[in-house]
C-alpha cells in the first residue's frame, strides 16, 4: 500500500519562489502546509542524475533528510525522439546562463534553436515528434518515495511561436494542436500540460482525489 502524505508540513525542494506558489496553490485543497527548500536554508544538491526520475529523487531525498519532514521535488525537460530523447535531463542547460537587463536568466531562444540546428542535421523529413515530462519525487525521511510521471506529446515547430509561458513553450505544438504552448493562454496550457498530468497522478494516489 502506498505511503501517503497527510495534512503535516510538507518541504517544497526547490529554491525558485515562481515554482513553489504553484505547486502550493496545486495543493492548497488538500490539506499540507508547504514551505520551501530555499525558506528553510537547505542545501541546493547536484543534480548529478541522468534521468528526470533520478534528479527528482536526488533533490527530494536531501531535502527530506535535511529538514526531517517529507519533501516533494520535481524534474522537467524536453525530450526530441529524433535526437535520442535529448536536450532531456539537460534542458535547462542548454540555455547558457545570461544577465537580462541586471536579472540573472538563461537564453532559452539559443537553446530552442540549437535544438532546430540538430533537426536540420537530419535533413528537411527530420521527424520533429517530441514531449515535454515532469517528474513528481515524493521522500519521506525514513528513505521511503514515491514518483510521479507526467507527459505531454507534441511537435517540435520551428521559427518560435507566441509570447507567453516560459522556457521551450515556443516551439512546442501539442498533439491535436495547431499552436505552441506559448500561443496558448496559461490555464489551457496548464490543463494540458505535462505538470498537470504529474499532479493528477499525484493528488489521485495521495489523497484519493
Ligand atoms: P527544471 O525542471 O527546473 O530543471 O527545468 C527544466 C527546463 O525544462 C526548464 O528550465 C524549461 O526550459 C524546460 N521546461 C520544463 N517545463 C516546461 C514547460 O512547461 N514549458 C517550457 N519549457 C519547459
Amino acid at each position: 500500500m502506498t505511503r501517503r502524505l497527510g495534512d503535516g508540513t510538507l518541504v517544497i525542494a526547490t529554491h525558485n519562489a515562481g515554482k513553489l506558489k504553484e505547486i502550493a496553490a496545486l495543493l492548497a485543497p488538500y490539506g499540507p502546509q508547504c514551505v520551501s527548500a530555499g525558506a528553510l536554508g537547505l542545501p541546493e544538491p547536484a543534480e548529478t542524475g541522468t534521468t528526470f526520475v533520478e534528479n527528482a529523487l536526488i533533490k527530494a531525498r536531501a531535502a527530506a533528510e535535511a529538514s526531517q519532514l517529507p519533501s516533494l521535488a520535481d524534474d522537467s525537460g524536453l525530450s526530441v525522439a529524433a535526437l535520442g530523447g535529448r536536450p532531456g535531463v539537460y534542458t535547462a542547460d542548454w540555455a547558457e546562463r545570461q544577465w537580462f537587463e541586471g536579472e540573472p536568466g538563461r537564453d532559452w531562444y539559443m537553446a530552442m534553436g540549437k535544438v532546430e540546428g540538430l533537426l536540420q542535421a537530419h535533413g528537411p523529413d527530420a521527424d520533429r515528434a517530441c514531449w515535454f515530462s515532469c517528474v513528481l519525487a515524493i521522500a519521506w525521511p525514513d528513505g521511503e518515495s514515491a514518483v510521479y510521471e507526467g507527459r505531454v506529446e507534441g511537435t517540435y515547430a520551428w521559427p518560435p511561436r507566441g509570447t507567453m509561458g516560459f522556457g521551450y513553450d515556443p516551439v512546442f505544438v501539442p498533439a491535436g494542436r495547431d499552436v505552441t504552448f506559448a500561443e496558448l493562454p496559461s490555464e489551457e496550457k496548464q490543463s494540458m500540460s505535462h505538470r498537470a498530468d504529474a499532479f493528477r497522478k499525484l493528488v489521485a494516489e495521495q489523497f484519493g482525489a
